[in-house]
């Protein structure tokens, strides 16, 4: 059961005990956390979008072309964004840490 750490805006942490095989998004909306993500996960907006704390970043599969394409659209892109709704949890993600970025008007 991989556990998920979410920074929130206002510093605030929530440690969340996932399942394996959901993505960030679906953890996000089990545990109350605040992450929009309008398109339900279909890659065609960037409200889902996190910034993954190292060391994090690097064990997670490379982001696809069409997500590195919506992620151009975040606002606040940072080297290690990411869009929640494409992070898959794995045990070898147990652990995670993600934080939301600074506003929450992204596109
Ligand atoms: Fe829209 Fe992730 S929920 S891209």
């Amino acid at each position: 059961m991989p556990r998920v750490t979410f920074i929130a805006r206002d510093g605030s942490i929530d440690v969340c005990d996932a399942e394996e095989g959901w993505t960030l998004l679906q953890v996000s909306r089990a545990f109350g956390i605040e992450i929009e993500g309008a398109c339900e996960g279909n890659m065609a907006c960037a409200t889902c979008h996190v910034i993954v704390q190292d060391p994090w970043y690097q064990r997670l599969l490379a982001p696809s072309d069409d997500e590195e394409d919506m992620l151009d659209l975040a606002y606040g892109l940072t080297e290690t964004s990411r869009l929640g709704c494409q992070i898959e949890l794995t045990a070898n993600l147990d652990g995670l840490v993600v934080r939301l970025p600074d506003t929450g008007e992204n596109l």
